[in-house]
């Protein structure tokens, strides 16, 4: 759902109090975060979606990455993984799971936690995702509250998923693109997590579904700063300015326009910039805040790691755009 739509179905519910939950569902949060001891806590997070690449091992890749990544976005370390499927049993073959479910076992392996079960259900469509579990130290946590007036913002993967997985369903992603896209997405946010908190950073979030000026106002909101974007530094992936300029959009990045309209002060973004700012990500990147000092050592240790823009002391908007 869009950030919109979200709000207006969580507004009405009371607000959980238990001094035991440090992060709820107020801030927007990546993941929530229980207290268990004074130096433990626990990272619970569920993630699911249909297909959005043809490869059934690559999709279950992708979408371990993604569920993985809310845990590494809190500072946290992985434990455990529960499978959730949805899937059309009398239309495509059982292999098809069994191969996604192989992707996401493997991916679960490389980030040093363990499938420990899953849920099933027939659908008409197939959706994969996974529920969870890490560990983090809850006096050490990457959230979304704690970006600082001259804090620099770094963004450790490119833009344009959801733009560039639209072109692949329609057909029209050659074969190298295509395999640079499922690479940046079946990525893990591990080494940028590590590196954030080796760095001292208390401020992450990882970049998908809002897009990442969706996440940045989150951010923005939850800190109480203004975010400054430089649009020309924000990385992106291989041809995706060609299909957004060709058009190719998605109902996320719809969703997402409507609800950044009056947070963001666009300044003289055109309409492409704007598309590819707002773009949902699937398994997109860590926003990490870093004190000036600490960038030159954590570009050198992320790869692929940019300086993307800084935070300001709050002003009217969320985001301005340079
Ligand atoms: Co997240
Ligand atoms: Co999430």
């Amino acid at each position: 759902m869009g950030p919109g739509d979200l709000s207006t179905v969580l507004a009405p519910l009371p607000r959980q109090m238990d001094a035991r939950l440090l992060v709820g569902s107020e801030t927007f949060d990546d993941a929530g975060v229980f207290r268990l001891s004074d130096d433990l806590a626990l990272v619970q997070t569920v993630d699911f979606f249909a297909p959005i690449v043809d490869d059934p091992y690559a999709f279950g890749q992708i979408a371990a990455a993604n569920a993985l990544s809310d845990v590494y976005a809190m500072g946290g370390e992985p434990l455990t993984a529960l499978c959730i499927a949805a899937f059309p049993t009398g239309r495509l073959p059982l292999s098809v799971l069994t191969e996604i479910l192989r992707g996401a076992q493997d991916k679960v392996r490389e980030a040093g936690a363990v499938v420990a079960g899953g849920h099933t259900v027939v659908d008409d469509e197939p959706k994969f995702g996974l529920a969870v579990t890490g560990r983090a130290d809850p006096r050490r946590l990457l959230t979304n509250a704690a970006a600082a007036p001259g804090d620099v913002l770094v963004l450790t993967k490119p833009i344009g998923s959801g733009i560039l997985s639209t072109a692949a369903k329609q057909g029209k992603l050659d074969e190298e693109t295509t395999r640079v896209m499922i690479d940046t997405m079946s990525r893990l946010n591990a080494a940028a997590s590590r590196a954030a908190l080796a760095a001292g950073a208390r401020c992450g979030t990882d970049i998908t579904g809002f897009g990442l000026l969706g996440h940045l106002s989150h951010i923005a909101r939850a800190s109480n700063v203004t975010i400054r974007v430089s649009r020309a530094r924000v990385p992106l992936l291989p041809r995706a300015r060609e299909f957004a300029e060709a058009g190719i959009t998605t109902g996320g990045a719809e969703r997402n326009e409507e609800y950044l309209e009056q947070r963001v002060d666009w300044g003289a973004c055109s309409d492409v910039d704007r598309a590819l700012l707002v773009d949902p990500q699937t398994s997109g990147g860590l926003l990490v805040a870093l004190p000036r000092t600490a960038v030159p050592e954590y570009l050198s240790r992320v790869e692929g790691a940019t300086e993307i823009g800084s935070a300001d002391p709050r002003s009217s908007f969320d985001i301005l755009i340079s």
